[in-house]
């Protein structure tokens, strides 16, 4: 398999998107990891925001549960595959923080925004030693403001505060890189 170095990446994501053949089974496996990951997270955070438009229910519930959810999801993956979220700016530190593969993979996508290139379907894949990740973005959106845009309601920043002293995860804009879902496939 033909090995992406890092520094390919910087500033090269059309290079990326021409994958070698035969990464695209494993592009596939870890897409369907990502959505297993991303429905759960969204189909939940809808349902809770329904309930309570004002955000506060699904906050509980995000704090509460997410990483719940996260290892749920993963103890359904085979044992070679993991699933996960990051952020370049993270809000849970304790589970969510990034290493140096997802800054430089969540920089190409910020520029790619910048740029105006970005679409939802911009996979990119990366091999780090002997594990493909595979990598989704996570475009803010509208519903996504309410605790992650600059105007929160009161009761929101509160509860943040309170359950995230650390939080650097507020201040995004609709359109803005929220962050990444990435899956981790070990060679097997
Ligand atoms: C109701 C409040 C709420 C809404 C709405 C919300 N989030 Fe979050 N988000 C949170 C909380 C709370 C966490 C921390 C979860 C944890 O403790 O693992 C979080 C964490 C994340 C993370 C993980 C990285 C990190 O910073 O810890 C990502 C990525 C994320 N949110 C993306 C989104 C996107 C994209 C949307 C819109 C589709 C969204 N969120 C909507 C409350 C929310």
């Amino acid at each position: 398999m033909k090995t992406l170095s890092i520094a390919a990446l910087v500033g090269a994501s059309t290079l990326l998107m021409a994958q070698p053949a035969e990464t695209l089974p494993v592009k596939a496996e870890g897409v369907k990891y990502i959505k297993m990951l991303g429905g759960a997270l969204k189909t939940q955070l809808k349902a809770h925001m329904k309930k309570d438009p004002s955000g506060l229910e699904a906050l509980a519930f995000c704090s509460g549960s997410a990483d719940a959810i996260t290892k749920e999801v993963n103890a359904k993956l085979p044992k070679y595959a993991t699933v996960r979220r990051t952020a370049l700016k993270v809000r849970n530190d304790n589970v969510n923080t990034p290493d140096e593969t997802d800054k430089t993979v969540m920089q190409s996508y910020e520029k790619a925004i910048k740029e105006g290139t970005l679409t939802p379907k911009d996979i990119k894949v990366v091999k780090v030693g002997d594990t493909t990740r595979v990598y989704k973005p996570l475009v803010t959106q509208k519903v996504c403001l309410k605790c992650h845009g600059s105007n929160l309601s009161e009761k929101i920043s509160e509860a943040l505060k309170s359950a995230y002293p650390h939080d650097m995860a507020t201040g995004f804009k609709e359109g803005d890189l929220r962050g990444v879902i990435v899956a981790e496939i070990k060679k097997h």
